[in-house]
């Protein structure tokens, strides 16, 4: 395994670490233990910064891993054993994505493994509202032309946990446009949302809805209330998803034990901290994740992580 100085965050070196596989590699960074490139036959199909300091100052948690809850925590706030725990707030009333510090923002130890890395990052009780000193490590393993992330948690106190990594992918890479990849997404139903994106409670069945994706279709062929997609899809089954570059012919094949997926086609249309944009070939958000609001809400898996005992989770891409 290779590993370079790939720039400075906050005055720190952020290392780079090559994984090599058939005809597929992947960089990733001890800073938010980002996948900063992820080439596939020689195209690069994830969105990617060229400076550490991008991964910093640029909105959009490119890449990056989640933490601790992905997606958003209505009112930044939940109950857990009767007791009411207020969550730091960065989108409204609402946390998005960890909330004003996350894990997309840390820095990890970084262990080598068979295969691949093993980084850790230790949050300390409170950080960000929750509850519990959150011993959080990553494993990303490459073998052949598969990229495994194995995700684990273990917490001092019971608390609640969901972790992702905020991938942009375009199966394309720079020669064509990530809203025309052909996407197939195994979800019957998917999880309807107010202005504010916070989830209103219930599935809804995709049948005859934009939101169809069971027989693979471009992902720019239907419109939805918000323009863009920006929707947790529940998943039928550990097969989440495939997605196919009509230029490219390359093929992904996502895997997860997670129950739900969130689709984001906004990438093009966000405003960055330094006024430009991710660019319309910048890729389309795929995060396997538990229901966004899950903790809040009946009928859906919740992330509980009990005091003391260790849970697992993963995501696979296949190509
Ligand atoms: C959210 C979007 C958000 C994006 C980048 C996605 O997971 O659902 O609303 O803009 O992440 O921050």
């Amino acid at each position: 395994m290779q590993r370079e100085i790939f720039g400075k965050v906050d005055g720190k070196e952020v290392y780079k670490y090559t994984l090599a596989g058939d005809n597929v590699s992947v960089d990733v960074l001890d800073f938010g233990a980002t996948i900063q490139s992820l080439y596939v036959d020689g195209i690069n199909v994830v969105q990617s910064f060229d400076t550490a300091e991008d991964y910093k100052l640029r909105d959009g948690y490119v890449c990056g891993v989640i933490g601790r809850v992905a997606n958003r925590i209505a009112k930044a706030r939940f109950t857990l054993n009767r007791q009411e725990y207020k969550l730091t707030k960065n989108e409204g009333d609402n946390q998005l994505h960890g909330g004003l510090q996350g894990f997309h923002h840390k820095f990890y130890e970084v262990e080598e493994i068979e295969n691949g890395l093993r980084m850790t990052y230790i949050s300390p009780d409170g950080e960000d509202g929750y509850p519990g000193r959150l011993v959080f490590t990553v494993e990303i393993i490459l073998i052949g032309r598969t990229l495994h992330i194995e995700y684990s948690a273990i917490s001092d106190k019971d608390t609640i946990w969901a972790p992702t990594h905020h991938f942009y992918f375009n199966m394309n890479g720079p020669i064509g446009y990530a809203n025309s990849n052909q996407l197939t997404i195994y979800s019957d139903y998917y999880t309807p949302v107010d202005k504010k994106l916070i989830p209103l409670g219930y599935k809804a069945d995709v049948t005859g809805t934009s939101f169809d994706f069971r027989m693979g279709k471009r992902i720019d062929k239907d419109k939805t209330e918000l323009g863009i997609y920006d929707h947790n899809f529940m998943l039928n089954s550990e097969h989440a998803a495939t997605m196919v570059g009509d230029v490219s012919g390359l093929k992904m094949e996502v895997y997860t034990d997670m129950p739900a997926m969130q689709m984001y086609t906004g990438a093009g249309k966000e405003e960055t901290r330094n006024a430009e944009k991710l660019s319309d070939r910048g890729g389309v958000a795929l995060e396997p994740q538990f229901a966004p609001n899950a903790i809040n809400m009946d009928g859906f898996e919740k992330p509980i992580l009990k005091a003391n005992e260790e849970k697992r989770h993963y995501i696979r891409l296949e190509f």
